[in-house]
Order: structure tokens, then sequence, then C-alpha cells
């Protein structure tokens, strides 16, 4: 199974304050990752699932991690659907029982934390500046990626640069 994370982080690395994402909707940025992630699947914790409102997004295959046993899964559409699993391997074993060859990891801290050792490629969009995070990317070795640039923009005045970084 190939696993990609995908995050975006500001100067600190920082990912998110109070459960959410304090910079904002960057436009481009939600282009980009829904760009990348569409009709994949894409795996993330439940407060990440809480913080992008409790609603699976539209035409990708949304596995949320949680410890509980309290949640129904719903098949939205044809190409949306919300499963509940207790482990990365039961969210794995899934995404390859459904003929998939990778997966997007796209939050939040714990479960960055989780696969970052084992990730394939990390794209990371970094927004330069300090939005005063209480939540963080885990630091990786970049010395074992290489590093490409995707794209940059200005987001107002700030800086933001997507760069893709594959593992050697
Ligand atoms: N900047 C970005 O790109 C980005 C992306 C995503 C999220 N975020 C931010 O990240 C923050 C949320 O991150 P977080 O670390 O607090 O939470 P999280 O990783 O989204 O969710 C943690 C919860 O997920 C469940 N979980 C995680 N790993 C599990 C596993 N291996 N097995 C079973 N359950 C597992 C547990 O839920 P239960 O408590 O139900 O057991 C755990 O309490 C928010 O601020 C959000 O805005 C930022």
């Amino acid at each position: 199974m190939i696993i990609n994370l995908i995050v975006a982080v500001d100067n600190l690395f920082g990912i998110g304050s109070c459960n959410a994402m304090p910079w904002g909707n960057i436009k481009e940025d939600m282009k980009f990752f829904r760009e990348t992630t569409i009709n994949k699947v894409v795996i993330m914790g439940r407060n990440t699932y809480v913080s992008i409102g409790g609603e699976p997004l539209k035409n990708r295959t949304n596995i949320v991690l949680t410890t509980q046993d309290s949640f129904e899964n719903e098949k939205v559409d044809d190409k949306t659907s919300l499963l509940y699993k207790n482990s990365l391997e039961d969210a794995f074993n899934y995404a390859e029982d459904i003929g998939e060859t990778e997966v997007f990891i796209i939050g939040g801290e714990k479960v960055y934390r989780d696969t970052i050792e084992t990730a394939d490629t990390i794209y990371i969009t970094h927004i330069s500046n300090n939005y005063n995070c209480d939540i963080y990317f885990p630091q990786f070795d970049k010395t074992l990626f290489l590093k490409e640039e995707i794209k940059s923009f200005m987001y107002g005045d700030i800086d933001v640069d997507i760069d893709k970084y594959s593992r050697i």
C-alpha cells in the first residue's frame, strides 16, 4: 500500500489550533487538496473529521479512525462513503479489499505521527507565517526524501509553497 500524507503547515510546522486550521480557507490550497485526493481513499482521525464539519469529503472513500464502536458507516453515493475503523491496519486492509493501491493520510497530528515513518510521499503546503498553533506536524528526516516544488503563490501578503517529498 502506498502511503501519501498531505498537510498544510505554518512556519513552525503548526497544523491547527482549537481543532481548526487558523489560516482560514486558502482557495488555491483547497483546490490542490481536492485535485490530489479526488476519487481516492482518505484516512483521518476523528478530531479531523469533526474539524471538517463532520461530513464526508465528496467523491472520496472517507475512513475515520476511532477507538469507539458507536459510529455508523454511511454510503452517501456511488463515489462517496464514510467508514469508521479502529486501527490503521484495518483502514489499510479495507483500502486493499476495495482494490486501492494507495491511501492519503489527511490528519491530524496523531495520525501523521503514526504514519510519518512509513510515508512514501508527503505533500506539504508551507504557509510562511506563524499562527500560534496548538498542534504540529511531526519532524521528519528530509534527507530521506526528494523535494519537488509543485506550486507557489501568495495568500494576501503571505508566501505559500506546495512541495512534494518523495521517499528516495
Ligand atoms: N493543517 C492541516 O493540513 C491539517 C490536516 C488535518 C487536521 N488538522 C488539524 O489537526 C487537528 C486534529 O488533530 P488531532 O491530533 O487532535 O486529532 P486526529 O489525529 O484528527 O484525531 C485523533 C483521534 O482519532 C482517533 N484515532 C487516531 N488514530 C487512531 C488509531 N490508530 N486507531 C484508532 N483511533 C485512532 C482517536 O479517536 P477517538 O477519540 O474517537 O478514539 C483519536 O482521539 C485539528 O486542529 C485540525 O484542524 C490540520
